[in-house]
């Protein structure tokens, strides 16, 4: 079996982080999914590892592999993300970076939808998922100390996550524009705006595994 020593100024801490895409399904073998890679999420998983936390690690269907050291939870759906969030709290601090699906196939089908062969075509309805971030933020028995959120935003976006930091009650929102110009969805760069209770801090563009890093010594400022 695996032995962790783990020090650092989060050791002895739980964290929780939510990462990569979901797939909701149309079918058994159709789904709806996003562009996210994962790569944010896992460099923020590896980032808390590396200063001691014990991370509990829900990720999505995600392109980049996950970090060694940490508790993977591997799931498919928000539903599932959500159920997989419920079965790890406790913890000290929770980090949403996971692209969640906003809506699911209310009507998808147990059985592969087929062509029938006169042009008709299926139509799908939708339900909206579970808010994961919104729903421990504003846990009011067990909720962790620190709750972080993103907010990926195509315009305005110091003023969309600022709203969305108040309605979800989360304490910090991590903002970025996801515009295709910006390349960020998918690529290995970043550039965020923090925002907390005292205002937003616009960080420059760096490396997702800089802004990680930077992340979790803000997180372990915090928790100390
Ligand atoms: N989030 C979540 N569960 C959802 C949707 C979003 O936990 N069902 C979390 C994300 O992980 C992220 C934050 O909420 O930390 C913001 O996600 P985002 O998609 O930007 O916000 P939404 O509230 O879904 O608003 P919209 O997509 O309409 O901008
Ligand atoms: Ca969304």
């Amino acid at each position: 079996p695996e032995i962790r020593v783990a020090t650092g100024p989060l050791s002895g801490k739980h964290v929780i982080v939510t990462s990569g895409p979901t797939h909701e399904p149309i079918d058994p073998v159709r789904y709806i999914a996003n562009r996210s890679s994962g790569a944010q999420g896992t460099a923020i998983a590896a980032a808390l590892r590396d200063l001691g936390a014990r991370v509990s690690f829900v990720t999505g269907p995600a392109t980049v592999p996950p970090p060694e050291g940490v508790d993977v939870i591997g799931v498919e759906t928000a539903q599932a993300m959500r159920d997989a969030v419920a079965a790890a709290l406790p913890a000290d601090a929770a980090v949403m970076a996971a692209a969640v699906a906003d809506w699911r196939v209310e009507n998808a089908s147990q059985s592969k939808i087929k062509k029938d062969g006169m042009g008709n075509f299926p139509v799908l309805s939708f339900a909206e998922n579970p808010d994961i971030l919104a729903w421990v933020s504003q846990l009011t028995e067990g909720r962790p100390q620190l709750v972080v959120g993103f907010a990926a935003e195509t315009d305005d976006v110091v003023a969309h996550a600022t709203a969305k930091r108040l309605r979800k009650q989360a304490d910090w929102i991590v903002a970025n524009d996801v515009s295709p110009a910006t390349g960020i969805m998918g690529g290995t760069e970043n550039a965020v705006t923090v925002i907390r209770d005292d205002g937003a801090t616009e960080w420059p563009r760096m490396a997702k595994d800089a802004v990680a890093r930077r992340l979790a010594d803000e997180i372990a400022k915090a928790l100390a």
